[in-house]
């Protein structure tokens, strides 16, 4: 990102070079495994990317917020006062949903001058909406000098994206955005919220995110319709265990319960969110020990499942996957994040990575019609003040 431009572009939006923003960032994350598992209490191991959302803010010593982006068109200008009210189908209502939460918390909120850029994909589930969410939150927290602690930051961006674009995610990105840490994926306990910092030692391999750029259309709905269908597998196999969510259910409770469950599609979203579980859990112990090989297995194996009995990914994901696996030096591939397009990921010998770029662009373009993109995910720190 070339901050000397954005600052000029900043000033020739709101005027006063004397007066310099402060800048802050927050990045993007890439799930290496553990998917739609989050909102079921369940692991996740996402890492934070060196890809994310810089914003530039100055007090605007005025009654209204102003918001601009260099990625988008839409601006707007709200006073004080309105700042509750969505504004349909644009990117403003990711820092609005924060404000509005800063207002449900009778937080003193003041009026700013705020321009974002991002350098990650939007609508990739690389986490862009999380990552906007959590640069305002932070950033507001530190213009008005809030002591507010990062978890904190994190449960108010999920409920802004909850409440305010209408998505019932989980705490997964915005967990990422704000704990990330470099070189490190986090092992988060959804439930509980306790984690640990695994190392990414990956040993002459590399993660490849490959964005099918396959535009996510339905994706919000179908994504609040699989977390009904957890909801109802709770509610039939609750009367034998005392659980609210699938994440509590071990895969051997499942195995012997699972007929308790008549509904066979609904049988085969708890398989898959209780089998995703515990493979996250396989796949740390094969990261702590530097099992690669072991690791990637349990990648391919969580797309399978996210394939056949989630019913997330569709022909274009699939299709990325597929042609993946078939290049000698990649152990796993899988698609991340909320599925139903967006992006791959992959686990690739570092020697490979050319030919796997080359290859899998060829043929994914052949048979879909769609130009690929790749990028090098690097684990990164969370959301930070830049100076
Ligand atoms: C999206 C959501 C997350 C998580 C993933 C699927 O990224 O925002 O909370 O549920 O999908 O694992």
């Amino acid at each position: 990102m070339d901050l000397i431009k954005l600052h000029q572009h900043f000033f020739e939006l709101y005027g006063k070079p004397e007066e310099k923003p402060r800048c802050f960032f927050a990045p993007g994350r890439v799930n290496l495994i553990g998917e739609h598992t989050d909102y079921n209490g369940g692991f996740v191991l996402p890492c934070a990317l060196q890809y994310g959302t810089f914003l530039l803010i100055r007090p605007s010593h005025e009654m209204v917020v102003r918001l601009a982006s260099a990625n988008m068109e839409y601006r707007a200008e709200i006073p004080l006062a309105k700042l509750s009210e969505k504004v349909n189908g644009q990117w403003v209502n990711y820092p609005l949903g924060i404000f509005d939460q800063f207002r449900q918390m009778n937080l003193p909120v003041a009026g700013f001058d705020m321009l974002y850029a991002g350098d990650i994909p939007c609508n990739a589930g690389l986490s862009s909406s999380a990552s906007i969410e959590m640069v305002t939150a932070f950033a507001l927290t530190a213009m008005m000098q809030l002591p507010i602690e990062m978890i904190d930051l994190v449960k108010m961006s999920q409920r802004a994206e909850n409440e305010f674009a209408g998505v019932n995610c989980g705490i997964m990105d915005m967990f990422a955005v704000g704990m990330g840490h470099k070189e490190h994926a986090l092992f988060l306990n959804c439930l509980t919220l306790e984690y640990k910092r695994v190392p990414l030692e990956l040993n002459g391999f590399s993660l490849i995110i490959g964005n099918t750029n396959k535009q996510r259309g339905l994706a919000d709905s179908k994504y609040n319709e699989r977390v009904v269908e957890c909801q109802l597998a709770v509610t039939y196999l609750s009367p034998m265990l005392p659980v609210s969510k699938l994440g509590e259910i071990s895969f051997m409770q499942f195995y012997k319960m699972q007929e308790e469950i008549p509904d066979l599609l609904i049988r085969r979203r708890a398989r898959h969110v209780i089998s995703e579980n515990q493979r996250v859990l396989n796949a740390v112990s094969s990261l702590l020990k530097g099992d690669i090989l072991q690791f990637g297995a349990l990648m391919n194996a969580s797309h399978e499942s996210l394939r056949d009995n989630y019913e997330v990914t569709g022909f274009e994901l699939d299709t990325m996957v597929a042609e993946a696996q078939k290049i000698n030096g990649v152990v796993g591939s899988r698609m991340t994040g909320a599925g139903f397009g967006g992006c791959t990921v992959s686990l690739v010998r570092e020697d490979a990575v050319e030919k796997f770029v080359e290859q899998v662009g060829r043929e994914y373009h052949a048979k879909t019609g769609l130009k690929a993109d790749f990028y090098l995910a690097q684990a990164s720190d969370g959301v930070k003040e830049i100076s």
